[in-house]
């Protein structure tokens, strides 16, 4: 490619490309090899024998190929790109990739499963994720997202529970694939919190038709910081540009035993073919002065802010225009964080982000061998990089001189910003804190219900109808009829038609009704016109 066309983030994987590949056969020291087919013998009949470098070279490096998958989002696909606002942001963040009309940030962008292993299928009933590395000057954030715009839990502490339980289960690896079984169900069942991501992972939006035509959201309320420090939360979200399309449960069904890798295919195909996948990036917006006018708190995860309430405001666009060249180095070793953050963008005290910030770098340390894998090619800012983090596992860089702060004998040792910042420098978020050491969120994280009936209640007919077969479908593959009882009863408290359609699809009896909810699903709905295979 020309170089003057290459983006920023391009022209520097360049140099980490491998040379072509009709050169001649070399060992890892670059001597060249004789016979790569058969190994040193002693005699045409004989042992091999052990100073055959080139043999126990080659086979000790296939040996560890492998490394860790991820312990979620472990089945993906990427691509790279750019990002590119419509206007400048800078009333509400000094963030400078948003500063300007137009200017490119190149990006890495990879979509995932999150439930089954790396040789899963891609079309299974599951979220997606829909993580997003911006490789601005000022250093990589992250936008570490999902298709749906709520999660499971409110606190990042139930996470390893929560993925116990969705996982394959412990005595037989069975099922994989779809999130229908007893671990999962029990959990969620327990843990009437999930209700409302509940409901998202059981429409359409859990089998989307493409990854092209999938939204994406950052979920949390996160903050947009100005260069005088004046905050105002804000919750992203993508727009895929050729609307959102999901596939039917039938065509999944066929498709995932048919071609496993039709939304890594799609992707891939359509960047080929020049027909570039293309999102806007939307922001709700919300005055730190308006921040308790809501009836659910921002910091909730498992709560979205109404469109009505706080319309999304286009900011940008991204497009994705380059498939990667080696999806182990890139799609596999790529390490998103929420807590790679730039200056301009900083954090609210969302149990479930604060716990994230912990959780990604930590996993990282295994799964890629050691704290030096933001050296790593697809890793790599493209911003300049200066610490004193020295030696580890896989180190890439010599550093000259001395390795500490503060430091009077120099060698080009890096020195902090000094407390006042100023352009450029990340300086926390100085919001006050006062409170006492304890386990408790504030009482409307206990609403597990009133969003879970809004999500409801905005679905047509048909959506309805896919919902309700769903919950019959995935509730009749669970063994535990208390299980399916517990789970039938926390639906009565959304819709009492919907739980009675779900019961009678399991061949329960309907639930005590919620006097607050209304008991009628739709009366397009009826137990004749509805499919969904029930334990009877
Ligand atoms: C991986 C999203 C909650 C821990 C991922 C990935 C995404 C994601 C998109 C895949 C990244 C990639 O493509 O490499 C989310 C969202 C969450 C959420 C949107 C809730 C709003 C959590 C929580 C934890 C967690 C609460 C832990 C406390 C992890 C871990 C990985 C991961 C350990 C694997 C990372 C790696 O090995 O590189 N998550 N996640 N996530 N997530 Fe989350």
């Amino acid at each position: 490619m020309d170089p003057a066309a290459q983006d920023a983030k391009d022209q520097q994987l360049e140099r980490f490309r491998a040379a072509p590949a009709h050169n001649a056969l070399t060992t890892d020291q670059g001597v060249r090899v004789d016979d790569t087919d058969n190994a040193l013998r002693a005699g045409r009949r004989g042992p091999t024998l052990l100073e055959d470098f080139h043999n126990r070279e080659k086979i000790t490096h296939f040996d560890h190929e492998r490394i860790p998958e991820r312990v979620v989002h472990a089945r993906g696909a990427g691509a790279y790109g750019y990002f590119e606002p419509y206007q400048s942001l800078s009333e509400y963040t000094c963030a400078d990739f948003l500063a300007e009309a137009g200017r490119r940030t190149p990006v890495f962008v990879r979509f995932s499963t999150v439930q089954g292993p790396r040789g899963s299928a891609d079309t299974v009933r599951d979220v997606r994720g829909f993580a997003t590395k911006f490789y601005t000057r000022e250093g990589n954030y992250d936008l570490v997202g999902n298709n749906m715009p709520v999660f499971f839990i409110q606190d990042a502490i139930k996470f390893p529970d929560f993925v116990h339980a969705v996982k394959m289960e412990p005595h037989n690896e069975i099922p994989t694939g779809a999130s229908a079984h007893d671990t999962f169900w029990d959990f969620c069942s327990l843990q009437p919190e999930s209700t409302h991501m509940l409901m998202w992972l059981m429409s359409d939006r859990a089998i989307p038709r493409s990854y092209r035509t999938m939204q994406g959201f950052g979920v949390h309320t996160f903050r947009f910081v100005t260069a005088d420090g004046r905050g105002t939360f804000v919750k992203f979200h993508w727009k895929p540009k050729l609307g959102v399309h999901s596939l039917v449960w039938d065509e999944a069904q066929i498709i995932a035993g048919r071609d496993p890798d039709f939304n890594r295919r799609d992707l891939w195909e359509s960047i080929e073919a020049g027909e570039y996948p293309e999102w806007e990036l939307g922001v709700q917006l919300v005055p730190e002065e308006n921040e308790f006018d809501f009836d659910f708190d921002l910091l909730d995860a498992t709560k979205i802010i109404p469109e009505e309430q706080v319309p999304v405001r286009p900011i940008g666009r991204m497009v994705l225009n380059r498939n990667p060249q080696n999806f182990f180095a890139e799609t596999e070793q790529v390490a998103f964080h929420t807590a790679n953050v730039v200056p301009g963008i900083d954090f609210t005290n969302d149990p479930l982000l604060q716990g994230r910030n912990f959780s990604y770098l930590d996993t990282q340390l295994i799964r890629l061998g050691g704290p030096n894998f933001s050296q790593l090619p697809v890793n790599r800012p493209v911003a300049d990089v200066h610490h004193n983090h020295r030696d580890g596992f896989g180190q890439q860089v010599i550093h000259p001189g001395t390795n500490y702060f503060p430091n009077s004998l120099g060698g080009g040792c890096p020195a902090h910003a000094g407390s006042g910042g100023g352009p450029g420098v990340f300086r926390h978020y100085a919001e006050r804190v006062d409170g006492e050491k304890i386990r408790v969120r504030s009482e409307s994280f206990q609403d597990h219900y009133s969003q879970a009936a809004l999500f409801w209640n905005s679905m047509a007919d048909w959506e309805k109808r896919h919902i309700v077969e769903a919950f019959r479908f995935e509730l009749g593959k669970v063994m535990s009829v208390e299980v399916r009882e517990r789970m039938v009863g926390n639906l009565a408290h959304v819709n009492g038609g919907l739980a009675a359609l779900v019961a009678d699809g399991l061949g329960l009896p309907a639930p005590a009704p919620d006097a607050n909810v209304p008991t009628a699903a739709s009366p397009a709905l009826s137990q004749e016109n509805l499919m969904g295979e029930g334990i009877r």
